[in-house]
C-alpha cells in the first residue's frame, strides 16, 4: 500500500499567511501540520510516500526532504495547478500504479491515527473507503448520504441542502479503481475535478464503497479560527519539557514546553503553551493555547490562544488574543506622534482593534 498527500493547493482561505508559505507547513504547537499526517501514515506501517505539490514545492520539499528523518520515503509529484482532488490523484496516476492508496489531505489532522483504517481496508477491500464524521455546519465539507444500513449511496460537495450531517473527513482509501473513475469526471461548477464525484462515479458503476465513522477530533485547518483550535486541541496533549532558561521572576503554570536556547524573564507562561527555541519571553504574560516559534521576542504585553510564527516581535502591546501572526510580523507600540494606529498589512490581512 502507498500514501498520496496532497500538499499543492492554493491556500486563499489562510490569506495572507499562504500569499509566501504553503499552508501545510503552518506549525500546530510549533511542527508542521503535514507531519502529523506524514507520522500517522508511517505509524499505519506505509513508507512509500508520494507528495502532491504546486507552486510552494521547494518550501515543502525543504522540510520534508526525503523524508528519512519521518520514517518515510517521499516522493514528489508536481501538479500544474490546484485543479482538485481528484486532479491530484491523476496527477499521481504513474506513481501509483496499479496499487492501493490512502489519500490524505495535507492539512488535515485527525485524532488517533489511520492504523484501523489501514487494516479494516486490507480486510474488507472495497475499491473505496471514506471516512465520516458528524459535523455542525455540513455545507461546508462534502457530504455522504448513507441509507439505512449505514452503506454509502450517494456524495456530494459543499451542498446547499446536505442528504446528512456526515462529512468527509480527508483521509481516503482506495484501489487504482479510482483512476478510471476519476478519468470519467467532469469538472465541478468551481472547475475542479472533484473527489467526490469520482468515488459518486463508483458507486454509479456499482463498485463497493464503505464507510465509516470518526468519533474523535478532526480538524481541516484551512482557516485562521480552524488553525487556532487545532493549536488548542495539540497542545491539550503537551507534557512539560524546559530546557531553557527560566529566571527566578517567572513562573511556569501547567504544560509548559520550553525549547532550548528560549529564555523566559520576568515573566509567567501558563501553560499548555509552547515556547520555540531561541525566543524571548519578557515582562510578558503568556496564556494558555499558544505556541511561539522559534526566534520570537514577546516583551511587556500578554498572549493567549494565539500562533506566532517564527522571528515575530510582539512588544508593549497591552493584550493579544486569537491571533496568527506569519513570519517576520512585528506588533508593537509606539510613542510617536500622532499617536496613531501605523499599519503595513500583506494583502487579504485582518485586523480588530479593541
Ligand atoms: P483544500 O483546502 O480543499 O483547497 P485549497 O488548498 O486550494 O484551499 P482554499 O480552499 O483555502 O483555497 O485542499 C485540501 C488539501 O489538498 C490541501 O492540503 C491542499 C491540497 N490540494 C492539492 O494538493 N491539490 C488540489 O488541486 C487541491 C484542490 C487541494
Amino acid at each position: 500500500m502507498k500514501a498520496l498527500v496532497l500538499a499543492g493547493g492554493s491556500g486563499t482561505r489562510l490569506r495572507p499567511i499562504t500569499h509566501t508559505s504553503a499552508k501545510q507547513l503552518v506549525p500546530v504547537a510549533n511542527k508542521p501540520i503535514l507531519f502529523y499526517g506524514l507520522e500517522q501514515i508511517r505509524e499505519a506501517g506505509i513508507t512509500d510516500v508520494g507528495i502532491i505539490v504546486g507552486d510552494t514545492q521547494d518550501e515543502i520539499e525543504a522540510a520534508v526532504g526525503d523524508g528519512s528523518a519521518l520514517g518515510i520515503s517521499a516522493t514528489y509529484l508536481r501538479q500544474d495547478a490546484p485543479r482538485g482532488l481528484a486532479h491530484a490523484v491523476l496527477t499521481a496516476a504513474d506513481w501509483l500504479g496499479d496499487e492501493d492508496f490512502v489519500m490524505f489531505l495535507g492539512d488535515n489532522l485527525i485524532e488517533g491515527g489511520i492504523g484501523h483504517l489501514v487494516e479494516a481496508f486490507e480486510r474488507d477491500r472495497p475499491d473505496a473507503q471514506v471516512l465520516l464524521k458528524s459535523v455542525g455546519d455540513p455545507t461546508r465539507f462534502g457530504v455522504a448520504d448513507l441509507d439505512g444500513e449505514g452503506a454509502v449511496v450517494g456524495l456530494v460537495e459543499k451542498p446547499a441542502d446536505p442528504p446528512s450531517d456526515l462529512a468527509l473527513v480527508g483521509v481516503y482509501l482506495f484501489t487504482s479503481a479510482i483512476l478510471d473513475a476519476a478519468r470519467r469526471i467532469e469538472p465541478s461548477g468551481r472547475g475542479e475535478l472533484e473527489i467526490t464525484d469520482a468515488i459518486q462515479r463508483l458507486l454509479d458503476d456499482g463498485r463497493r464503497v464503505h464507510a465509516s465513522t470518526i468519533d474523535g477530533w478532526w480538524l481541516d485547518t484551512g482557516k485562521k479560527d480552524d488553525l487556532l483550535e487545532a493549536n488548542r486541541i495539540v497542545l491539550g496533549s503537551v507534557r512539560r519539557r524546559v530546557e531553557g532558561e527560566v529566571d527566578e521572576r517567572s513562573e511556569l503554570v501547567g504544560e509548559v514546553v520550553v525549547e532550548p536556547g528560549a529564555r523566559i524573564l520576568g515573566s509567567t507562561v501558563r501553560g499548555p503553551a509552547v515556547i520555540g527555541a531561541r525566543t524571548r519571553i519578557e515582562d510578558a504574560f503568556v496564556g494558555p493555547f499558544t505556541s511561539v516559534a522559534p526566534d520570537c521576542v514577546v516583551e511587556r504585553c500578554e498572549v493567549e490562544f494565539s500562533v506566532l510564527l517564527e522571528r515575530c516581535v510582539v512588544r508593549d502591546v497591552s493584550r493579544l488574543e486569537g491571533s496568527l501572526l506569519g513570519r517576520d510580523a512585528r506588533v508593537v507600540r509606539t510613542e510617536r506622534r500622532p499617536a496613531a494606529h501605523r499599519l503595513m498589512l500583506g494583502d487579504h490581512s485582518s485586523v480588530e482593534i479593541s
